[in-house]
């Protein structure tokens, strides 16, 4: 049941009502889940990660977040969340992304930088979608339309999580999917399609504190997309987590939280560079 989780509060923000978790006191760290998924990707790390204020917002058009018919973008995400940090007060944050997450969070980066102290990514790519993914795209897009997200829940399931997931990792990943409305499956598909290629912005990411994260079994990452990363981000430590597929806060959530633990209280070192300011 709901035993220990936040009780969900509600803003509306940019124009659009978000649903979100605000837990904690100190630091924030804000948590972007991924595709088809919502907030409570992060249940566990949220409930975890004692000194630092956790915020995990439902993206619009996911979760329990108001879904407008039009106008997905990574551009419109990204300002919803400065818009919701605006309104939390929060100047300054830890940015924690999974795969679409992760697209969002490059982002947010791209035009909040001064807004983040650190970056997490876990499964994604820099890459812009290719042709045939493009083309994938638009035959989701159009299945969704016509037959609803039961259309892909089954076929994408399988493909996020490792074959040796835990029963409770695949009921809870049932859970988020049933709760995603199509206009915002459909909204998020084109925001994906038509993201940018963040390759060449890889480059001024710095010196920014890095964590890159990829389970041991993802098949939806490819592994040297992430390395890639790891390559082009001088301050990036990267890290694979075993037992897990696309999603390793939900499949190994132990061991995110703790790489995610170790991550923050490092950022916490005595004399911390300037730039941190967390
Ligand atoms: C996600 O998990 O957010 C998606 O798999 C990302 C993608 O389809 O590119």
């Amino acid at each position: 049941m709901n035993q220990g989780m936040p009780v969900p509060k509600h803003l509306t923000v940019n124009g659009v009502r978000l649903t979100y978790d605000d837990l904690g006191e100190g630091p924030a760290v804000l948590f972007v889940h991924g595709f088809m998924l919502d907030r409570t990707l992060w249940r566990d790390q949220v409930r975890a990660l004692d000194g630092w204020r956790r915020i995990a917002p439902d993206l619009r058009g996911m979760g329990r977040s108001e879904a407008p018919e039009r106008g997905y973008r990574m551009s419109v995400y990204a300002d919803d969340l400065a818009a919701l940090l605006d309104a939390l007060d929060v100047e300054r944050t830890v940015l924690c992304g999974l795969s679409m997450g992760g697209y969002v969070a490059f982002e947010f980066l791209r035009r909040h930088r001064e807004r983040v102290a650190a970056l997490v990514v876990l499964d994604a790519r820099a890459e812009a979608d290719t042709a045939e993914r493009r083309s994938s795209r638009n035959d989701m897009i159009a299945r969704v339309r016509d037959g609803g997200t039961d259309a892909l829940t089954a076929e994408l399931a399988a493909k996020f999580l490792a074959e040796n997931a835990s029963a409770n990792a695949r009921r809870r990943l049932a859970d988020m999917m049933d709760r995603s409305p199509v206009a915002g499956v459909v909204g998020a598909l084109e925001a994906m399609r038509d993201r940018p290629d963040d390759t060449p912005f890889l480059g001024s990411i710095g010196e920014l504190p890095t964590l890159l994260l990829i389970g041991s079994d993802d098949t939806r990452t490819p592994r040297a997309s992430m390395r890639a990363i790891a390559d082009a981000v001088p301050a990036a430590t990267f890290g694979v987590v075993p037992r897990s597929g696309h999603l390793p806060p939900l499949e190994n959530p132990a061991e995110v939280t703790d790489r995610l633990r170790h991550f923050l209280d490092g950022l916490r070192a005595p004399e911390p560079s300037a730039d941190l300011r967390l």
